[in-house]
């Protein structure tokens, strides 16, 4: 096999495993007037700075506008796209199916996608699970668990609502959902979910970050909380596994939940980590059975068995190499630049007249995403202000998560605008400029 992938491209150890190593580099990814590559140009990364005109240059799709809607879906990178052009021109085989090359050499990257996302979470102990979106890996969860009438769920009024009606649907099964809620700082009321907790609370799901107001939550002291008494542990990592280290051992959750899609990663991809494989599958059939016989059955071990039917293959492999772009960038150094941004932002836009900012204070920890009001203008209207005027695109509206705006009493919604690595320091102040001229 090493000599079909490497007639193919492919990088392969002695072993015969595949190489997490560099991505392919294709021609047109070298800069003839620069006469550099890509390889050059992750050397320089290593460096102190954070190259983003660099990084912006793996990007093609950002041309001239401005992205700032990084928390619904972002952007994915040369490497990512060349990885699923790759499966598809060089080796596209169903996988954990036959013994033909291009079956081996699929099954290979794809399994080792999933190690590479395991290792990049710090959950190479537990499974991790590939799944359409967070949406999926929350929902696997929620009918996966064996419920019995009057367990009760706690959650936070903070939750996306693919973190809400999941457990919504349990009602019917009489499972009870109670609902905790934040602080005027936004911060999460943890001393209400210490007081929530009964001896028929079976699971606390929580979000990392808030994808409207960008506060984070305690999970750390949350699973504190969680296991001493005796209750599990969900995290919707949606928000916060795109822009920041995160060891989800470090955490101590029983369950992390993360899109792909969000973190450079191909749409159609998500992932669902799990400490123990304690979940039945809620998918039956090929691909996830050891034995069939006349009557029954036995289900493959690991990510196999919640994994039924032909996966998004192409996509797992390039979500493999969106792991590793952001790790070569480096999370930490991530992490870091946007939060610069992030408070350039706030700093700009809490000086406009008739802005309103929904974001915590520096003391309590947050991501870039930052949600604000325009006095006189629907939420709407500024969006597509700034689409029209400047091609700045934000998101506006509710963010799939109404109770929160109920609780916040934004009957209309926020303008948010949401950052990723990609985003610069110039983008901001084109942002602020033009806000500061709407609002006159
Ligand atoms: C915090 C959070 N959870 C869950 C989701 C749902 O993600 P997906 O649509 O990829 O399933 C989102 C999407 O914006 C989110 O921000």
């Amino acid at each position: 096999m090493r000599e079909l992938c490497k007639s193919k491209g492919i990088p392969v150890n002695e072993d015969y495993t595949l190489k997490s190593g560099q991505p392919r580099v294709s021609k047109e990814k070298i800069d003839p007037m620069a006469g550099k590559t890509m390889e050059t140009f992750k050397e320089k990364q290593a460096g102190s700075g954070f190259a983003v005109s660099e990084i912006r240059k793996d990007f093609p799709i950002l041309g001239d506008i401005i992205y700032l809607d990084n928390a619904a879906t972002s952007f994915s990178p040369d490497p990512v796209i060349d990885a699923m052009v790759g499966f598809e021109h060089q080796y596209r085989a169903n996988v954990g199916r036959g013994v033909h090359r291009f079956t081996r050499i699929a099954s290979q990257r794809y399994w080792h996608a999933h190690e590479k996302i395991a290792q990049f979470i710090g959950g190479s102990e537990g499974t991790t699970v590939f799944t359409k979106n967070t949406t999926e890996a929350i929902n696997m969860v929620a009918q996966g668990l064996a419920w019995k009438s009057g367990d009760r769920v706690i959650t936070t009024i903070l939750e996306h609502h693919s973190n809400l009606l999941p457990w919504r649907n349990l009602a019917r099964q009489g499972v009870g959902l109670d609902v905790i809620g934040i602080h005027a700082d936004y911060s999460l009321d943890l001393a209400a979910l210490e007081n929530m907790i009964t001896p028929s609370t079976r699971l606390v799901t929580v979000t990392h970050a808030s994808n409207v107001i960008g506060v984070m939550t305690p999970v750390t002291e949350i699973a504190k909380i969680c296991h001493d008494h005796g209750v599990l542990l969900l995290v919707d990592g949606a928000q916060s596994v795109p822009h920041m280290p995160v060891d989800v051992k470090h955490l101590g959750c029983d369950f992390f939940a993360f899109s792909g899609h969000k973190m450079l990663g191909p749409t159609g991809t998500g992932v669902l980590w799990m400490e123990e494989p304690v979940l039945e599958p809620v998918q039956f059939g090929g691909g996830m059975v050891e034995v069939v016989s006349g009557t029954g059955f036995t289900t493959s071990e690991g990510y196999q068995k919640y994994e039924a039917g032909t996966p998004n293959i192409g996509g797992g492999i390039g979500l493999g190499a969106a792991v590793e772009y952001l790790e070569k960038i480096g999370m930490e150094r991530i992490r870091h630049y946007e939060e610069a941004l992030t408070n350039r932002l706030i700093d700009g836009l809490v000086r406009i007249n008739g802005i309103h900012v929904f974001t915590p204070g520096p003391q309590v920890p947050r991501i870039g995403v930052v949600s604000f009001t325009l006095d006189g203008f629907h939420p709407h209207e500024v969006a597509q202000h700034l689409d029209e005027t400047a091609d700045i695109m934000v998101r506006s509206g509710h963010h799939c998560c109404q109770p929160l705006m109920e609780r916040l009493r934004l009957p209309e919604g926020t303008v948010r605008a949401s950052l990723a690595l990609y985003n610069t320091e110039q983008e901001i102040d084109m942002l602020i400029a033009i806000l500061k001229e709407l609002a006159g």
